[in-house]
């Protein structure tokens, strides 16, 4: 079995901050959303993985990755000349994958659910799809359910048929590729993957599905980056911190959990919980929580809560003047 994890996206609703790097390399928990992927297929015991790009994301992924060797995989990356769609994505993996069983990661996506649950049931079908309850289905892929089965599945329908969303993590036989070589772009101009394995259930193979109840966050937007920072938190620093050695914290006081990378000074600064902090920031005289800062962030003596903000590289809040990349909700004096 070989795995495969599409990174190839723009990333536009997460503008400004993949105007830097690419959205995948965006940190969660102060660690690359990539990495999980990786490391959660290496866990499976699944050794070679392709990773699909685009061209202009080649230099920061591979210097980011490498060749997978500290993971103790192999990284093979493939290339994906215009976002046209996951399905188009996965088709210019056909060689790499060749006849192999593989698992199919969204880049952007991270779950709490082992991949053990879609292997498994790959053994007796042509495929097999992670589902999750949401509130909002119109912005996913999503199945309908019959008996058991999955009857149907359609991409961000505008009346969806339930509130089971098609997670970014898919099990499928090498037959897939035949199902994708024929389907067209949906409406929003691209190769649907939800398309794909509609045809394959239609054309009456098996497609089998688990629904999870785990956490799983596609970090498509500032506010499910930010929910995602929150339980990556928890599941990886529970009710602990990760501050570098490489940093000094004086006269602070630090709610848990909070991640604070190399290089960062805070002076009399009261932060957390889940606040992550990326690397050489600068903070003074402020309280921060619920936040992502991502390298060499400058805050000084705000006077106000900064809460769920996103503080891109080199941003800087000085008083009441900001520079640079950043979404932010400030609050009063909280306690
Ligand atoms: C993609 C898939 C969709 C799936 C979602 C999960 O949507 O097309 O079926 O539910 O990922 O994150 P996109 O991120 O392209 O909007």
């Amino acid at each position: 079995m070989k795995g495969l994890i599409v990174c190839a996206g723009k990333g536009t609703r997460l503008r400004p901050f993949t105007l830097t790097r690419p959205k995948t390399l965006l940190p969660v928990a102060n660690k690359p959303i990539l990495f999980y992927a990786i490391e959660k297929l290496a866990n499976e015991g699944i050794h070679d993985i392709g990773i699909v790009i685009h061209p202009s994301q080649e230099e920061m992924i591979c210097a980011a990755a490498g060749n997978g060797e500290r993971f103790g995989v192999s990284l093979t990356y493939l290339y994906q000349q215009e976002p046209r769609g996951i399905a188009d994505a996965v088709a210019a993996a056909e060689n790499y994958i060749g006849q192999d069983d593989f698992i199919l990661l969204l880049g952007d996506n991270l779950i709490k659910e082992p991949l053990k649950t879609l292997i498994d049931q790959l053994e007796d079908s042509a495929a097999c799809i992670l589902l999750t309850q949401v509130e909002n289905p119109q912005q996913y892929g999503v199945a309908e359910i019959k008996e058991n089965r999955i009857i149907g599945l359609e991409e961000k329908p505008r009346f969806p048929k339930s509130n089971l969303a098609v997670v970014g993590s898919y099990a499928f036989k090498a037959g897939i590729f035949d199902y994708i070589r024929a389907i067209t772009p949906s409406d929003r101009g691209e190769l649907e993957i939800t398309d794909a394995i509609e045809r394959l259930i239609n054309s009456g193979e098996k497609v089998a599905y688990a629904i999870t109840s785990l956490h799983c966050s596609d970090v498509g937007t500032a506010d499910r980056w930010l929910a995602a920072n929150h339980w990556m938190m928890d599941e990886q620093y529970g009710a602990n911190n990760c501050i570098s050695a490489q940093s000094t914290l004086v006269d602070c006081t630090v709610h848990a959990p909070v991640a604070i990378g190399s290089g960062s000074v805070l002076r009399n600064c009261t932060i957390g919980p889940y606040v992550s902090v990326m690397s050489g920031a600068h903070l003074e005289q402020c309280r921060i929580e619920h936040s992502i800062l991502l390298r060499d962030v400058t805050v000084r003596g705000t006077g106000e809560t900064v809460i769920a903000g996103i503080l891109g590289d080199e941003a800087s809040i000085n008083g009441s003047s900001a520079k640079g990349p950043i979404t932010l909700k400030t609050g009063g004096d909280q306690g």
